[in-house]
Formats: structure tokens, sequence, C-alpha cells
């Protein structure tokens, strides 16, 4: 195996270990990430977008915010529609809450492969991981690195993870038991902000994008198969859920993307140890109800490079003992709102009395957020902190 080494491997080019590669060169210590697919495909995949106040301090900081900086929207309140009508949450002015930057996760990727790039850092596109061993990362193609860490960044189903709990690292694992359809559309926002929409047919989201790009989601039965949802089906359900009859416009265009998936959270009892750090969704896959998972993957990238500067530029590894300790409280804080927020936006289905209890619970908190200062407060803290 032909072998080249530096201070860490990064497994994985998505938010967490692009972020952490570019931290790990400002601070002089060197690196190369390893990444299984094309540099195309990593910066074209659409995905989440909404950065908390505290990721835009961190890409600030760090000299990776010029393109969110330009081309992000700011988001300050959000909306609620349900059948006792519509109401919209001035989150930022409420309690410690702040603003949102609304950023396409792919143009953020970009950004910070182009600066990571132009910061000297390697990336090996292509390059699968198969196997990571003490010190060691081995590629498909039978070349290697050898570092003095290894940075698991390689998301939920990747080999670091797998290192890790092959050693008898447990998970904490939990079912929605909800399911929803994305679905990407080439047309403009039809409300000025994230709206959720609570119906007896089920959840349904408006998140802007851009001006000319908007994600909506559905929720949908368990085993849902995208190619039964037409466009004419999609934009059909939509108008139900979101009542545009009632509260105006559903801005349509062509569906760019559609895929269901299943919602979902775990944490492993520790993002590493010894030689095998983990961060983003390697250490913990978080359900997208309140659109945490790319912000808590900055905050590790962020405390991650800190302990690993301790290690390679001081010799210094109680920062690397500490990592586990700094991450999990606001993990399974964070983790504790979006289970709160999951429990706002899907009600219970079918039509009996259980399901029917659940609706009316949903709907007491939805009714307190409308017209509690205090619940209002703990919205704002909760959704827009980190
Ligand atoms: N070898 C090399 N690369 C790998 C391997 C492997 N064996 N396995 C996975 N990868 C790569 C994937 O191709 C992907 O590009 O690791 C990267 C992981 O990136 P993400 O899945 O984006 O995970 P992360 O950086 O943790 O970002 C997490 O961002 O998209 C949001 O909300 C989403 O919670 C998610 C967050």
């Amino acid at each position: 195996m032909t072998t080249a080494q530096a201070g860490v491997v990064i497994v994985g080019a998505g938010p967490a270990g692009l972020v952490l590669g570019s931290l790990l060169l400002n601070r002089g210590i060197d690196c190369v990430i390893l990444e299984r697919r094309s540099r195309a495909a990593v910066e074209g995949r659409a995905r989440a977008g909404f950065l908390a106040a505290h990721s835009v301090r961190v890409l600030t900081e760090n000299g990776l915010a010029a393109g969110l900086r330009a081309h992000g929207r700011t988001h300050t309140s959000c909306l609620f529609r349900s059948d006792l009508g519509e109401f919209t949450l001035d989150y930022a002015k409420s309690g410690e809450g702040e603003a949102h930057t609304v950023y396409p996760q792919q143009q953020l990727v970009r950004d910070l492969v182009a600066e990571y790039l132009r910061r000297g850092g390697e990336i090996r596109f292509g390059a699968e991981v198969a196997e990571i061993s003490e010190g060691a990362v081995r590629v498909h193609d039978g070349t290697g690195v050898t570092a003095r860490y290894t940075a698991g960044c390689d998301g939920h189903r990747g080999v670091g993870r797998a290192a890790l709990t092959s050693r008898g690292i447990r998970t904490a694992r939990w079912d929605h038991g909800v399911s929803w359809l994305a679905v990407l559309v080439a047309a403009p926002p039809s409300m000025e902000a994230v709206g959720y929409a609570l119906h007896e047919r089920g959840f349904a989201g408006h998140m802007a994008r851009t001006a000319s790009v908007t994600r909506y989601y559905l929720q949908c039965p368990r085993g849902t198969d995208p190619a039964d949802w037409s466009d004419d089906r999609i934009w059909a359900e939509l108008a139900i859920r979101l009542r545009t009859d009632e509260f105006g416009p559903l801005h349509h265009g062509p569906v760019l993307e559609k895929a269901a998936f299943d919602l979902r959270s775990d944490v492993l009892e520790s993002p590493g140890a010894g030689r095998l750090w983990l961060a983003g969704d390697a250490a913990g896959l978080i359900s997208p109800s309140a659109a945490k998972g790319a912000n808590l993957a900055i905050l590790q990238a962020e405390l991650l490079a800190r302990a690993l500067e301790g290690a390679l530029a001081h010799g210094d590894e109680t920062g690397l003992a500490r990592y586990p300790a700094d991450c999990l409280p606001r993990v399974w804080r964070a983790h504790e709102f979006s289970h709160w927020m999951s429990g706002l936006l899907h009600g219970p289905a079918g039509q009996d009395d259980k399901a029917r209890y659940g609706r009316q619970l949903q709907y007491a908190r939805l009714e307190s957020l409308r017209t509690s200062r205090t619940h209002q407060d703990f919205f704002a803290e909760n959704y827009t902190g980190i």
C-alpha cells in the first residue's frame, strides 16, 4: 500500500469535514481529506440550508463566510398554520432568539471546498476509505494515509462510526415513527418565512432556499415510494395542507428532486476515543424537525479543531479528552428540542380515541406557542441556539 502522512486525516468532505479541515489549516495543522465521491457530486447535493447564528459566527471568524454573507438571506420569524388559523412567531425578537441565515448547503460546501484548497489543503475525491485502524486509514484503491489522528466526518453510515461501535461504544437511538417526502422545486418561496402547517392529513413544511428554489416537506406513510407522488399530486396535497385557499399563494414550478425518508435520531455515547474522533452525522444523526444537523456538524468541527490543535501543536491531549463532555450536553439539548418540535409538527394518525387525544395535545402546544410569551421565549432560545 502506498502511504502518505498527515497530522490529521479527515474522512468525508461534508460540512463537518470541510469546516474541520479549514480550521486546522488556520491553526497550522496539516491534514488531508479523503472523500469517496467526486467533487461535482459533493458540490451538487442539495440538503439543508438553515444556519444558526453560532454557525455563522464560526464561519465568519474563520474566513469562511464571504459567500453566505453575500448571498444568504436572513430569517427572523417562522409561520404556523393549522385549522385554528395562522400566526407568525418573531423568534429573533423573543428572549434569547437570534436570526438564521438561509444559504443552501451545496453553496456552502462549494465555498468550503474552494477555501480549503486556497489555503493549500489537500482533498482526494473518489477516495473511499475501507478501514480505519490505529493511526492509519486504508482506501479501497489500495492507497492509505497514516496520521497521528483520524477525524471521522463521514456521515451516519460511515466507517468512522463503525470503527467506534466495533470497540463497544454504544448508540442511543430513537425512531420518531414519522416519514417525510422531501421535495425541491424550481419556484420562488410562497411565504416570507419558514412555514409549518399542521393538518389532520399530516404535516407540511415550507422552507425558502433561494429566490428561485424552495424546499417543501410532506409527512407521508412509512415505505412511501416517491414515484407514487406525481407533481400534480404533490401540489394538490401542499395546497390542502398549507391551506393556500385561505392563506395565499403557492408558487408552482418544476419539481427538481423528491425523496422519502424516515425521521430518526441517534447519538453515540462518545464521539471518539484514542486516535479516532468523530464530528457531524458520524457522531449522531438528528431528525430534521428543527434543522439542527448542519449546525451541530459545524459546532463539533469547531470544538474538535481546538482539541486537535492542543494535541498536535502543544502535545496536550486534555482538550481531546474533554471533547465528549464539551459536545454531548449541547448535542442532547438540540435533540431534546428536535424531539419536542417533532411532537408539535406531527399528530398521531388515525381516528381512534388515542389519536384524537394526541391531536388535541398537539393543538394545545401550538396554542401555547401562539399566546404565551414564555413559550415563545423557550422556542426562540432553542430554535436558534446551538
Ligand atoms: N470514505 C470517504 N468518504 C466517505 C465515506 C468513506 N468510507 N463514507 C462517507 N463519506 C463521505 C460522504 O460521501 C459525504 O460526502 O462523507 C461525507 C459526509 O458528509 P455529510 O453526510 O454531509 O455529513 P456531515 O459533514 O456530518 O454533515 C451533516 O449536514 O446535510 C446536513 O443536516 C445534514 O445533518 C447533516 C449535516
